[in-house]
């Protein structure tokens, strides 16, 4: 029986929720078989927390505050929805730093204050981190190498270059690159490096739903269905049997997630 996870995605957002029984079931029938929805902000939190407990078993929940939601952050708050699930939350996420969009010095400083508390958060709970790192590389590889060495880290929708992945896979072992759509896009060449060089063993593939359609349905909403698109590329670029892609990422995914 193929089994693929989806280690990243938001059947919680508008855009898949009201129809999320079709979404999961169109999953199923692509073999994706678990799909962790990731959090964003504390509405999320109680979306994805339904999801899981409507599909048991095929859902489960990371829970965190994303950079861009830093304002809202409170680490009692999260630390009781952790407390309360902890037996379907699987990891402390998506956390991290986002300059992409223009932030002062202040918010700079608010996001890597939330960051570092979100980290003590999830090694409080034995909990791996899922990191979201836009614009802001140098500053979350400075936060991670300080704060999450001995950490399971999942750097999600890796967007680095080679050099930048060596870096991470030296300094911290329990390192993990999500791989998305952005794999089957046409300028995705340093991506296609990083999969061709960075050990399979590192490797988790994501959707990042509804977010970054793989080609040919790039600019469309996404769903959890796409990790076999995903897959199959990743078969083709590395030359590998479809099975071998499916039974090494899975295996990774239920190694770092613990399930
Ligand atoms: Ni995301």
């Amino acid at each position: 029986m193929i089994m693929l996870f989806d280690t990243h995605t938001h059947v919680n957002d508008d855009k898949l929720y009201e129809d999320r029984k079709e979404v999961i079931s169109r999953a199923l029938q692509n073999s994706v078989k678990v799909i962790l929805n990731t959090g964003d902000n504390f509405a999320s939190l109680e979306r994805i927390k339904k999801l899981t407990e409507e599909f048991p078993g095929i859902c489960y929940s990371v829970f965190g505050i994303h950079p861009s939601f830093c304002k809202e952050y409170d680490a009692k708050k999260l630390s009781t929805y952790i407390s309360e699930n902890i037996n379907s939350v699987l990891a402390v996420g998506e956390i991290g730093l986002d300059y992409f969009y223009e932030v002062s010095e202040e918010e700079k400083i608010l996001q890597k204050e939330v960051f570092i508390s979100e980290i003590m958060l999830a090694k409080r709970y034995q909990l791996p981190i899922v990191v979201h790192s836009r614009s802001a590389d140098e500053d979350t590889f400075v936060i991670l190498n300080e704060y999450a060495k001995n950490m399971k880290v999942d750097l999600h929708c890796f967007s680095g270059s080679v050099e930048m992945a060596e870096r991470y896979i030296k300094n911290i072992p329990n390192i993990m690159f999500g791989i998305g759509g952005v794999l089957t896009f046409n300028n995705a060449k340093r991506l296609v490096d990083v999969v061709k060089k960075v050990p399979l063993k590192h490797l988790l593939l994501e959707t990042d739903a509804p977010y970054l359609s793989p080609s040919p349905y790039r600019g469309k909403i996404n769903e959890p269905k796409s990790i076999k698109i995903i897959a199959e590329k990743l078969s083709e670029i590395l030359g590998l049997e479809f099975s071998e892609i499916e039974k090494a990422t899975t295996l990774n995914a239920r190694r770092f997630f613990n399930l």
